[in-house]
């Protein structure tokens, strides 16, 4: 998950369709066929109350996180449908389940990519395609420490640590722990098909 933009060459923004059409295409010629699918780039955008999220801010979480994750099922999906097998992973959130609060755009987003997923599954499960969503809770990455660093930008360390006290393991996740399920999704888990999996430790389920 950790990948960032401007060590790739050529990177692709999944918010224009051009550039995603081309990844596809590009993937395409240097393998003959996709078979995996880990659709996942994301942002949290700037945190607001609803009335102060603005417009500019929500357009542009919606063009990354939810237009960015349809076009790439849509131009993978049909490379998927024609090679009678594949498999698609989509990262929602546990915003993409609950309310957070401060993040319209990012929950907006996440529950969409959430119905993305159920939708194509339902439609692509005929042509031996099978497509799921993880829904990560807190997983330490670039984007968790700015989300942090919003919260609290002096003490944001200590206010990650009292994020993580009311989780029933008391942790944040790792990347290893999100790369293994996705890796099984993608590579073991042909019957299981529109489902949405938590990994958050459990603090979803919590009371
Ligand atoms: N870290 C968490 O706690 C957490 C929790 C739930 C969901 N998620 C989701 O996991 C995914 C990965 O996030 P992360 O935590 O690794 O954050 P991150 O900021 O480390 O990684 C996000 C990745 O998305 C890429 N990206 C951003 N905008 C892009 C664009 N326009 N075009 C192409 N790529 C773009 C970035 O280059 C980066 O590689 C996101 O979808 C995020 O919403 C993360």
């Amino acid at each position: 998950m950790k990948t960032r933009l401007s060590k790739i060459k050529n990177p692709a923004d999944v918010s224009k369709e051009e550039d995603v059409e081309n990844y596809v295409k590009h993937t395409l010629e240097k393998f003959g066929r996709i078979d995996g699918f880990f659709n996942n780039a994301g942002i949290e955008g700037k945190q607001n109350l609803t009335e102060d999220y603005t417009s500019e801010e929500f357009e542009k979480v919606v063009g990354i996180n939810l237009n960015g994750v349809f076009f790439g099922m849509k131009h993978v999906l049909k490379i998927m449908k024609e090679q009678g097998e594949g498999s698609i992973v989509n990262t929602a959130s546990v915003g993409g389940i609950r309310g957070i609060g401060n993040q319209s755009g990012y929950s907006a987003t996440k529950h969409g990519v959430v119905g993305l997923t159920r939708n194509s599954a339902v439609e692509y499960g005929q042509f031996g395609v099978n497509i799921n969503a993880i829904a990560p809770g807190a997983i330490m990455t670039a984007m968790v420490e700015g989300s942090l660093k919003q919260m609290d930008p002096e003490n944001w360390e200590d206010a990650g640590k009292e994020f993580v006290s009311v989780n029933p393991m008391k942790r944040f996740g790792t990347t290893e722990e999100v790369s293994s399920l996705v890796a099984f999704l993608l590579s073991e888990a042909g019957f299981i098909n529109g489902t949405v999996i938590n990994i958050d430790g459990g603090q979803s389920y919590k009371y």
